[in-house]
């Protein structure tokens, strides 16, 4: 193996191979006590036992060995608002009010591209700093701000998918678009940034509510007018938003039928929330290959419902995780698996360590259909990848001294980990943040 470009690192390694409702938990992950993973010009070259891989490399070549840490693909979060990252942890309301009296005068803020690009780079830095390496990203109504997140994004080659809200009624005036307008501007964001360096488009209805049906009719027009894009909206979070979904749509049969009445289901449409859906409308998003962005700390939060992961096992939705800043509270994935597991708890389903493994890289991946170049250590895949901390507190120091297995210990670390618990996140194989 040649020496040019290669970067080896050594430490606990751990990955997910499959979902373990499919294959069970033993099958779906792959743990190196003590590793190595090899990364060439940013992608992954291997990832094995240190004894195993070590005679194949270079002698000269320099080792950087993370002690006490667990070296894991970055996180995914499959659903996150950037323009809402100064209205983390608004205090009383439910999703509507909250809405109204938080989210649209912030949002606001946004029609200057200045604003959006300070915001942008902040939101990244809070991302590394947890550990998150890709994101389907929602921006506001103003095509500056998906402008500004698309530059911010592609400045730290990050792997990134977002678009610009279409929103052209039941919003305030200065935060409204037009069918015609939303359109356009979408149409010239995708061609100005999807497939451009790790960077794709989403076209993003921001929910029912605030669409009209023209608008929701050129949203799927846009679909079908540029394969490969996504389709990025909320579904079923609250039960004050279904009841108004009804009134708005009262030809349809469901809240999910009036997004497939216009197109919107599909390979890559993934829908927020999905609390509280029929068992017909999982088989529907299963039969169409649609995903679903579970959002633990923000249902929580905004005291929306317990999300039935269940469901999505039985049906084989796509499911990955999400944190809905600012509707959520925290942007770390460690802090979102933590509530998930709580939220399982609390219908008798148990959610193990290696399905929030799964959850929160490679199913996230495979949501947001870019499992074939990130979400675990697979030969030739981007080198995205993070290092966690076993002594990030003295807490987490302390309890990790009575865990034996790799269960308990990443188990550990999602309870009682947070930010705190990054050491270091790399992009392409290139550190982009280390803490201190
Ligand atoms: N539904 C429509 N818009 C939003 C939003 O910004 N956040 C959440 N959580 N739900 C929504
Ligand atoms: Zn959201």
């Amino acid at each position: 193996m040649s020496g040019q470009n290669l970067k080896v690192y050594r430490g606990e390694i751990l990955h997910s191979l499959n979902d373990p409702a499919q294959v069970g938990d033993q099958q779906s992950f792959e743990y190196f006590p003590d590793g190595l993973l090899v990364v060439k010009d940013g992608l992954v070259e291997s990832a094995g036992p240190y004894q195993k891989l070590l005679p194949d490399l270079p002698e000269q070549v320099n080792i950087e060995h993370h002690q006490d840490s667990l070296i894991m693909p970055g996180f995914v979060d499959c659903h996150i608002h950037y323009p809402q990252t100064q209205i983390v942890g608004a205090y009383g309301e439910q999703l509507i009010e909250w809405l109204n009296n938080y989210t649209f005068p912030m949002e606001s803020e946004f029609s200057s591209p200045d604003n959006s690009r300070a915001v942008a780079d902040i939101f990244i830095d809070e991302l590394l700093r947890n550990g998150t390496t890709a994101a389907l990203v929602m921006a506001t109504v103003h095509k500056q701000s998906a402008e500004a997140f698309f530059r911010a994004a592609s400045n730290r080659r990050m792997r990134m998918i977002c678009g610009k809200i279409m929103m052209d009624r039941n919003a305030p005036d200065y935060l409204t678009d037009t069918a015609e307008s939303g359109y356009e501007d979408s149409a010239e964001l995708i061609g100005r940034w999807h497939g451009k360096d790790r960077l794709s488009y989403a076209i993003t209805p921001r929910f029912a509510p605030t669409s009209s049906e023209d608008q929701l009719k050129k949203a799927g027009q846009l679909l079908r007018e540029h394969p490969g894009v996504y389709m990025h909206t909320h579904l079923a979070e609250n039960l004050e938003e279904i009841k108004w979904v009804k009134e708005l749509f009262p030809r349809a049969s469901g809240y999910l039928d009036v997004y497939d009445h216009y197109g919107l289901l599909g390979k890559r449409s993934i829908f927020a929330h999905c609390i509280h859906l029929n068992d017909h409308e999982f088989e529907l998003l299963h039969k169409t290959g649609s995903g679903i962005a579970f959002c633990p700390t923000s249902n929580l939060f905004l005291g929306s419902g317990l999300f039935p992961l269940s469901k999505t096992e039985n049906k084989k939705v796509n499911t990955g995780l999400a944190t809905d800043i600012g509707g959520g509270t925290s942007f770390s994935l460690l802090q979102t698996i933590n509530e998930a597991y709580k939220i399982q708890q609390l219908q008798k389903h148990r959610l193990s360590p290696f399905k929030s493994l799964y959850l929160a890289t490679l199913g996230g991946a495979r949501t947001l259909g870019i499992d074939k170049t990130i979400g675990n250590f697979e030969p030739g895949k981007e080198a995205d990848f993070i290092v966690l901390d076993y002594r990030a507190t003295p807490l987490l120091d302390l309890r990790l001294q009575r865990c034996t297995t790799i269960a308990d210990k990443f188990f550990a670390l999602t309870i009682l980990g947070d930010d705190r618990a990054v050491k270091a996140t790399y992009i392409l194989g290139k550190e982009a943040y280390r803490k201190g």
